[in-house]
């Protein structure tokens, strides 16, 4: 199931699919790798409802945690069901009373990802990426709603985590799809604002996800402005 898709950022009915799978004796993961933090938050829980039904999930600690990359997490809701995945027996691997970490994983050599959360955890605390969390969601939202009053921007979609999806309509432009691509590769060539392109309901548009905690309101400012004087020239 999506929690938080790439693209805009949309959360599957989990407590529907969670139940959906238990009586089908179904696997559930739930993919969290970008959206998964805002479940911790008030703004984002509702929308991951139903989540203890997951078998699994996965978090990229990298994308909306600030972690340095890489460090992507995989929780699982049964002790034991990694290493009934991945546990083997090699005779020179030490198995004494504290668990192997080769148990767990494809990997035997590996660096110590867990170290860089661990960290985050101890020196912010998680209330303080709790609300960086929230911060860069009423960011996006705020987006949204500048975009929807604008008469030179089109929203795709509300957003439901920090991801928006915009279109630029130009007056006088024949083919908004190239319009809109050519102004995406123009902002990244430019490099005062980082977006990508895409795809929406097969609508070329401009996608800005909300990651950094350091973006300001005042950065929205700088987002629209920027996007139409590129779009001018
Ligand atoms: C929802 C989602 N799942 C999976 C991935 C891929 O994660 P990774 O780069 O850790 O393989 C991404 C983005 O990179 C993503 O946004």
């Amino acid at each position: 199931a999506n929690g938080g898709t790439t693209l805009t950022g949309a959360v599957d009915p989990l407590r529907e699919l969670g139940e959906l799978c238990r009586a089908e004796d179904v696997w559930l993961h739930v993919d969290g790798a970008y959206g998964l933090p805002a479940a911790a938050t008030e703004a984002g829980a509702p929308l991951f409802d139903g989540l203890e039904l997951a078998d699994s999930l996965t978090l990229d600690a990298h994308k909306w945690m600030g972690i340095q990359k890489g460090c992507s997490v995989v929780l699982v809701g049964r002790a034991g069901s990694l290493e009934s995945s991945f546990g083997h027996e090699e005779s020179y691997i030490r198995r004494e009373e504290v668990p192997n970490a080769v148990e767990r994983t494809l990997e035997y050599s590996r660096p110590f990802r867990s170290l860089k959360p661990w960290l985050a955890f101890r020196v912010h605390g998680a209330a303080a990426l709790r609300r960086w969390i929230e911060h860069t969601i009423a960011l996006a939202h705020e987006l949204a709603r500048r975009v929807d009053t604008a008469p030179d921007f089109e929203l795709l979609c509300e957003p439901t985590l920090s991801t928006v999806c915009v279109r630029h309509v130009a007056t006088g432009a024949a083919d908004l799809d190239s319009h809109n691509l050519d102004l995406a590769a123009a902002v990244q060539e430019d490099g005062r604002v980082y977006l990508a392109p895409a795809l929406v309901d097969g609508q070329a548009c401009l996608r800005l996800c909300f990651v950094n905690f350091r973006t300001r309101f005042e950065d929205l400012d700088l987002v629209l402005s920027t996007l139409r004087e590129l779009a001018a020239r």
